[in-house]
């Protein structure tokens, strides 16, 4: 099954997604978080993992390999639901902490990947789950159509392990696109999600299905009480 996951920090966005029932992660990031303006960081992320019974990803902002494992290390300490999301530097010192955080059995979400082969070897040195940027990917010239399609299907063959997440969402076509693709987790903004249900010929349909019954109504109440 397709899961979803909120790309939010929002409690109250994300107390809505939980009621329709489709709310199976959370993914944050710095900028997710500043949006939030101000609030303490620590708690709410304990919240967040209250809120949803699945994984939370959340970010590191340190620069080197020991800062960055101390700093994973903390966040997986604050709830069992946390996964550490790791970027993918171009130096390759993400990819040391995720392995070495694999080897403790911390849970890693490798993140900002725009590029087939940096969700090769994000998922080569232990990550949990491997993020695709799928717009900024497309805005650096690739075709993240394609490495869905690509990731996918050497997972299928049990050559890939982590799931994969699609992010950096900015329409539901974008949704529709990446699912058929074969995304295997979509990230998506409440903005977004909340446009999700609305169609504007089924709430026309909606309409005219219930001006037929009240009709049907008027003219029993009419024949009753003759
Ligand atoms: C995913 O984990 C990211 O939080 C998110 O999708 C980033 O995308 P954007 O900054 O392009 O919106």
């Amino acid at each position: 099954m397709v899961q979803i996951f909120l790309d939010t920090a929002s409690l109250k966005e994300i107390e809505v997604f939980v009621r329709w029932g489709i709310a199976d992660g959370v993914t944050t990031n710095q900028k997710i978080f500043l949006s939030e303006g101000g609030v303490d960081f620590k708690s709410r992320v304990v919240d967040i993992c209250k809120l949803v019974d699945g994984p939370v990803s959340v970010e590191t902002t340190m620069n080197t390999v020991p800062e960055l494992l101390k700093e994973a290390r903390k966040y997986a300490s604050w709830h069992k639901n946390v996964v550490v999301k790791v970027a993918m530097y171009g130096d390759g010192r993400g990819l040391e902490v995720v392995h070495r955080l694999s080897r403790e059995k911390i849970k890693t979400n490798m993140t900002v990947m725009m590029t087939f082969n940096q969700l090769f070897l994000a998922a080569k040195a232990g990550a949990t789950y491997v993020s695709l940027f799928y717009n900024r990917s497309k805005e650096a010239g690739e075709n993240p159509l394609q490495i869905i399609r690509d990731y996918v299907g050497v997972a299928k063959k049990d050559h890939l392990r982590p799931r994969l997440i699609v992010g950096s969402i900015r329409t539901p076509e974008d949704i529709a696109s990446a699912v058929a693709a074969g995304a295997q987790i979509m990230t998506i903004p409440s903005k977004i999600l909340s446009q999700m249900p609305f169609n504007q010929r089924s709430e026309e349909t909606i309409k005219e299905f219930d001006k037929a019954w009240q009709d049907f109504l008027k003219v029993k109440r009419r024949n009753e009480a003759r």
